[in-house]
């Protein structure tokens, strides 16, 4: 994800607009847009959405908040998911986490202040036969151990 200054926000939003007709129907197209090209919604995004589509604020935020493939809080670069499905849970993977939380500094659904890296749970990968798992972008990591975090996520510990 690329973090731009508000000129650059803007300069941003006028080029995508720029090429949208002020029709409703161009909402979630316009809304996809700017989430690829900011890597999520910003507040002032989404008023200047709505005034270029004559809607109120409320409706853009309330398609916005309906569709899960939106996000309104800048996610970090390296996205660290863990399982918490049952064969995961029961081989150790409460730990996992515990240690990834304690490197990252953060809890499942926060990005690190530096947006280095957001952390999630997902409810199973499809690999119980790796439990517990843990991935990192596109890696899977299987048979994960607190050691084998701190290997994968270095030296990324916070006090
Ligand atoms: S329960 Fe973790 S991958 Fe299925």
């Amino acid at each position: 994800m690329i973090i731009l200054a508000e000129t650059e926000v803007k300069d941003k939003l006028d080029e995508i607009l720029s090429h949208h007709s002020a029709n409703r129907d161009e909402l979630i197209p316009i809304l996809q847009e700017v989430q690829e090209a900011l890597g999520y919604l910003p507040q002032e995004a989404m008023q200047k959405v709505a005034r270029f589509l004559h809607l109120p604020e409320s409706a853009v935020f309330g398609v916005s908040t309906f569709y899960a493939q939106f996000k309104f809080f800048p996610t970090g670069k390296k996205k660290v998911r863990l399982c918490r499905g049952t064969a995961c849970h029961v081989r150790g993977a409460p730990h996992i986490l515990e240690e990834v939380e304690k490197r990252l500094g953060i809890k499942p659904g926060e990005t690190t202040d530096d947006l280095e890296y957001s952390l999630e749970t997902i409810a199973c990968f499809g690999s119980c036969a790796l439990a517990p798992v843990m991935v990192v972008d596109d890696n899977v990591y299987g048979r994960m151990t607190p050691k084998k975090v701190a290997q994968i996520l270095g030296d990324k510990k916070r006090d």
